[in-house]
């Protein structure tokens, strides 16, 4: 297994200021002004959110908050109701501004500049940018292309064993892989983690996932913390609005370290309406589904080769990611370019509705009678 290991100073490391910009998927306004393009012109493949976007009740919800008032310090409504909807104690969940908050408050509370952080890799940014502002040693542990990018479990097992790190991080379905783990393989890698500090397995791109396991009962051994996110799963990214879920004494610190107000209250009040509405989840789902078939058949008529795809995206090597990227957005589409997953040939695809999908296809075979995908077996 290929393994990169980083130490970072808290102060004068060069080093630490890229490692915080952690580059992500959407629409980048300053280059879309350059291209002469307007966002609504644009078919956002970049992100992985609900590809039917915000519901009308969540976004009516959003719309009548009380923009006057303070927001509640500790989103208690939306806190009793996600308690309630997850089976566990409003004491037991804390609630966050996007879970990449909720990321960065659980590095800040476990990990300081002795402490040591595994990765799995390749994976969100997030996770590094977070350990590495504690000063903490980063770890990653990469899995290969030729593994199908899947972490050979026993091995992975045994390093983490002797690591010994203080947290442990895990992205199940995996960003940007698209693997997605079973109970069994968590479960084996979460003792290995509590057997010296944490895991947090972020369940971001669950929802999404045709036939998921429940992880709730994880958190039971006080040596895992949830991360969820609803920007996926109900479309408020620009909303910003997560949880995470473990025992009380975790949810106590995380929740101590988080600044006052920092949920505001249009995220809370769509936060209530968007738990009534699994339906439109479940729709999601099924266009998640269509979309998945159909990208991965066209996408091998076409004569790429995606990973199979376990989540609502899929990675698809095109020899040079950020020169495919470029040429899509000539055609109004933004994809996912995988350098920054240290992953130059490949591009990330989410599921969108099939008519998009189907202009995305039309305008990947035009670039490739240009000359723009090479590198791969065409
Ligand atoms: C795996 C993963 N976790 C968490 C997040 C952050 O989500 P949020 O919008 O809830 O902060 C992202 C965003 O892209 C992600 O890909």
């Amino acid at each position: 297994m290929a393994r990169s290991c980083t130490r970072l100073g808290n102060t004068g490391n060069p080093a630490l200021g890229d490692r915080m910009r952690v580059v992500h998927g959407g629409l980048d306004e300053a280059e879309l002004y350059h291209l002469g393009l307007d966002r609504e012109q644009v078919l956002d493949f970049s992100s992985s959110i609900n590809p039917l976007g915000t519901a009308d009740s969540v976004r009516n919800a959003a719309l009548s908050a009380d923009l006057a008032a303070y927001p509640d310090r500790q989103s208690w409504r939306l806190r009793v109701a996600l308690a309630t909807s997850e089976g566990i104690r409003p004491n037991e969940v804390v609630v966050g501004n996007g879970s990449a908050e909720l990321i960065h408050l659980i590095a800040q509370n476990y990990l300081n500049a002795t402490s040591r952080c595994l990765i799995l890799a390749p994976t969100f940014g997030e996770y590094e940018a977070a350990a590495a502002q504690t000063g903490a040693e980063v770890v990653h542990l990469r899995a290969r292309q030729e593994d199908g990018f899947r972490w050979p479990i026993p091995s992975t097992v045994t390093r983490i064993e002797q690591a010994r790190p203080d947290l442990v991080f895990l992205c199940n379905p995996n960003n940007p892989t698209g693997v997605y783990l079973d109970r069994i393989t968590v479960t084996r890698l979460a003792e290995a983690a509590g057997s010296s500090g944490l895991l947090v397995l972020d369940d971001a791109f669950v929802p999404f996932v045709t036939t998921p396991w429940d992880t709730r009962s994880l958190i039971d051994s006080g040596k895992v913390i949830l991360v969820r996110s609803l920007t996926k799963s109900h479309a408020l990214a620009g909303v910003r609005l997560g949880y995470a879920i473990a025992r009380e004494n975790i949810i106590e610190k995380i929740e101590s370290l988080q600044y006052t107000w920092s949920v505001n209250a249009i995220a809370q009040a769509a936060g209530l309406a968007a738990l009534k509405e699994d339906k439109h989840v479940e729709r999601a789902r099924e266009v998640v589904g269509e979309a998945m078939a159909y990208l991965r058949d066209e996408l091998l008529r076409i004569g790429l080769f995606p990973e199979p795809p376990d989540a609502n995206f899929l990675i698809v090597d095109v020899g040079d990611g950020a020169r495919v990227r470029e040429a899509l957005l000539h055609h109004a589409i933004a994809v996912r370019d995988c350098t920054s997953f240290g992953l130059p040939g490949y591009i990330r695809i989410a599921a969108r509705p099939l008519v998009e999908c189907k202009y995305l296809i039309a305008a990947l075979e035009k670039i490739m009678a240009e000359g723009v995908i090479t590198g791969v077996n065409l």
